[in-house]
């Protein structure tokens, strides 16, 4: 199955299918020096893989985690960058999930104002969201994503096989987002999520449409002024339940996505989430109090003025912006707490 995103001057294919990793030397032009990037986390069997159909290929191998989105380890990929003598017509392959991705994205971007990168996404979260849209970046004094450039891969490989290493928890943390996509934009993938027996085999087809979604999303708003606002739907809220628990690491993001949703979704559409979110083992709420949330979701970066912005859903595959004054959005805080 093979999507493609076009915007102006630059075009590619995203392929998702079991076994592609098999067949990256079709899908990408490795016929020159290639950096394959991946992380100390990532079986190595993946990157060996793609390693194998390179001519010239050499692997640099980062550290795993957050942490690792740093001008540190920019620096190392550029620094190998350079010893290797790479020029504008090399490419880099970041083989891992969204951190390798990002950093690795981000080194393409600078290097030589620019060269060529492909993303082999092998975590749930990367491959239906992380590895296409163009964004790179790497977190700067302890601000997340601060620095960064949009910067689009030459083509994206999507194997559904390399998850089967990933933990439980980590995928379900990559089905919040695919939920958080259907909740709002696509009824129909949702419904095939419900009413899915066997997730497994139907994951290449999930896989596709949630990207399906993204991409859409991305090429009617390409540089985020207004409709990939939608993609922030639980994030507002999630961002200060993940902040509030980061010192214990209680919530992974994707985990304090799905509980961000629960104060954003209503009417119909709410228990329906409520329900697949309990099918994943995700968290549909928090302890925290009100205020400490409120006080951290206004703090949120995407905040309009003193108003914060919400994507609040009420049906499933739709979607409204409502723009909350500090003292309605404790409210709704305060109110969805009241009902739990
Ligand atoms: N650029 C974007 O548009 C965008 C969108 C969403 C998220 N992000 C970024 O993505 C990052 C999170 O990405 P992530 O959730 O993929 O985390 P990650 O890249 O940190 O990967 C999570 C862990 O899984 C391991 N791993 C990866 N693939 C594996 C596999 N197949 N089997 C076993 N282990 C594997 C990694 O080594 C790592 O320890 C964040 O930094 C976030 O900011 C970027």
């Amino acid at each position: 199955m093979t999507l493609r995103f076009d915007s102006p001057g630059h075009g590619y294919d995203i392929s998702v299918g079991r076994g592609l990793l098999a067949e990256a030397s079709r899908l990408f032009d490795l016929n020159r020096k290639v950096l394959v990037v991946t992380d100390e986390g990532v079986p190595e069997e993946y990157s060996r893989k793609v390693l194998d159909q390179c001519a010239a290929g050499s692997l640099l191998v980062i550290p795993q985690g957050e942490g690792a989105k740093s001008f540190a380890t920019l620096e190392t990929i550029l620094s190998e960058l350079l010893r290797l003598g790479f020029t504008r017509s090399d490419a880099i392959v970041a083989v891992g999930g969204g951190v390798t991705g990002d950093v690795a994205g981000f080194a393409a971007a600078c290097y030589q104002r620019g060269i060529d990168y492909y993303n082999v996404p092998t975590t749930l979260l990367s491959q239906v969201d992380s590895s296409v849209g163009g964004k790179t970046a790497v977190n700067f004094m302890g601000v997340k994503n601060i620095v960064g450039a949009f910067h689009h891969p030459s083509g994206v490989l999507v194997d559904p096989d390399v998850l089967d290493t990933l933990s439980p928890r980590l995928f379900a943390e990559g089905m919040a987002e695919v939920i958080k996509m259907a909740a709002t934009l696509d009824a129909a993938l949702f419904e095939r999520i419900e009413a899915a027996s066997d997730l497994e085999a139907s994951l290449p087809e999930i896989i596709y449409n949630a990207l399906k979604i993204k991409l859409d999303v991305v090429s009617r708003d390409p540089s985020e002024k207004g409709l990939r606002a939608v993609l922030n739907f639980g994030h507002t809220i999630g961002h200060a339940i993940e902040a509030l628990g980061a010192a214990g690491r209680q919530f992974l993001h994707g985990e304090a996505v799905a509980a961000g949703m629960m104060y954003t979704s209503e009417g119909p559409a709410r228990p329906r989430i409520e329900a697949l979110l309990h099918r994943f083992c995700l968290p549909t709420s928090d302890d925290y109090s009100a205020g400490d949330l409120m006080r951290l979701a206004v703090s949120d970066k995407k905040r309009h003025g003193s108003l914060t912005r919400l994507v609040l859903c009420d049906e499933i595959g739709s979607y409204r912006f409502c723009d909350f004054t500090d003292a309605m959005l404790l409210t709704l805080i305060q109110k969805r707490k009241d009902e739990k």
